[in-house]
């Protein structure tokens, strides 16, 4: 038996779909265990390219079960496009488990995520828009709506009935937008329950089975540790916790459960909507890196802030997840620069500092302090064996290791499946 927590590292987009996907061959479940469908995961195999938002990417191993844990919030609607998509292109669809603890993004969630950000002006958050802050901020006001009030219709229209007048009495009151209609939610939302109805489960039972079955379970992290509301650059932070403790929580299994916990860090950094990225380049080897790594969002298209790799906040993140094996994604990336940086430290206010500040205003007026080391020059995507890694790529993961805290067992230098490079074992 083996539980291993994959946790996105730094701002998301490192690159966890892949790896997930690489791992899920061998694993009997994989769960979701954070965020909504904010999150979006590109996976390429054999089927193609996808691009997950919801549905974990172990959905395309031919033995995985998939499970979206409670910690995940739902939005049926983009859940029944995403199943779709995989059914079309011949996926079997048929082992996904919804926890009937999940919450549901409804539409005022999404209407929500949008006025606010407007009110916001200058200072918004650039959140995704797709109503996870009020979905989480619900859940915790105990107004939220979970995926098990789908399965009795009158369970649901009361629930519905209470949460939408006092929804409508803000987007009306408070933003002079116009009402929903209850009618409207309740019969569009009782037609999802309907068809995710067989989907729908207490996901802990399933969990606690393969576990004393001795089955290897994969707990598939979304976003990114600096993007976690107590320990991110708050209140530039996602609104559910991306880290390994978040995924007992989001999940339903104990900490005593998780053998190991994989961080997954880029080989560079790159930040999505606002908030300080001490290490951000606005200038051509930013531009350059967006480039080659094709930064772009999955689920929105936003060009990806690009710049080099921070060692402060890394360290910081495998502080707070107690990381036992670090995975380096998109090496490749690099293969152009003549000359690498990473950021060893930070200026501010005329001192040097090396800890990762609470406050998103003092992150914002670090200056980061470099470390220069000399690029390789050549592509690295063929390369299969750590040893015939060029000595300067070699050179950048030894120090990338020592700084982070933890060991790097696995790189990646590619796209593709196969484009790996084990040092250690994972499972
Ligand atoms: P929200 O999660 O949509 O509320 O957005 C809050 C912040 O998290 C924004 O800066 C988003 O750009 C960022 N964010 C949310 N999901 C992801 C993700 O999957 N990758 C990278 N950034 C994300």
């Amino acid at each position: 038996m083996s539980v291993i927590a994959i946790i996105g590292a730094q701002w998301g987009d490192e690159g966890k779909g892949k790896i997930v996907d690489l791992l899920a061959e061998q694993a009997d479940m994989v769960v979701r265990f954070s965020g909504g469908d904010n999150a979006g995961h590109t996976v390429v195999n054999q089927l193609g390219e996808f691009k997950l938002h919801l549905i974990p990417s172990g959905i395309f191993s031919t033995k995985a079960t998939s499970v979206i844990g409670n910690g995940v919030v739902v939005n049926p609607r983009g859940l029944l496009d995403e199943l779709d998509a995989l059914k079309q292109r011949g996926v079997d669809t048929s082992r996904l488990f919804i926890s009937d603890r999940a919450h549901l993004v409804m539409p005022y969630h999404i209407l929500l995520d949008g006025l606010e950000e407007e009110a916001r002006g200058g200072k918004a958050i650039g959140t995704t828009r797709k109503g996870i802050g009020p979905a989480f901020a619900d859940k915790v006001a105990r107004l939220g709506i979970r995926t098990s009030d789908l399965l009795d219709r009158e369970i649901f229209r009361e629930r519905l009935h209470t949460v939408l007048a006092h929804k409508n009495t803000i987007l009306t009151k408070v933003f002079n937008a116009d009402p929903l209609s209850e009618e409207e939610v309740y019969s569009e939302y009782c037609r999802y329950g309907e068809i995710l109805a067989p989907h729908i489960c207490d996901t802990t039972a399933l969990l606690e089975k393969a576990l004393s079955d001795g089955k290897q379970i994969m707990l598939e992290g979304a976003q990114g540790t600096l993007l976690d509301p107590d320990f991110g650059t708050y209140p530039y932070a996602t609104s559910s916790s991306p880290l390994a403790g978040g995924g007992c929580l989001g999940a339903g299994l104990g900490p005593t459960k998780i053998d190991q916990v994989l961080g997954i860090f880029k080989a560079y950094c790159t930040r999505v909507g606002g908030g300080p990225m001490p290490t951000e380049l606005e200038d051509e080897i930013g531009a350059s890196i967006r480039e080659c790594g094709h930064e772009y969002g999955t689920t929105t298209g936003r060009p990806r802030r690009c710049g080099w790799f921070d060692a402060v906040a890394s360290r910081f993140s495998t502080r707070v997840n107690g990381y036992t094996q670090a995975i380096i994604t998109r090496l490749d990336v690099l293969d152009t620069q003549p000359a690498l940086k990473i950021c060893t430290g930070y200026e501010v206010d005329g001192k040097k500092i090396d800890s990762f500040p609470a406050s998103a205003a003092t992150l914002e007026k670090c200056r980061p302090v470099y470390e220069e080391l000399p690029g390789w020059q050549t592509p690295i995507s063929d390369i299969r064996d750590f040893t015939r890694l060029p000595l300067q790529a070699r050179q950048y993961l030894s120090r990338l290791e020592e700084l982070i805290a933890c060991p790097i067992g696995v790189i990646s230098v590619g796209m593709r499946r196969e484009q790996t490079i084990f040092k250690r074992p994972v499972w």
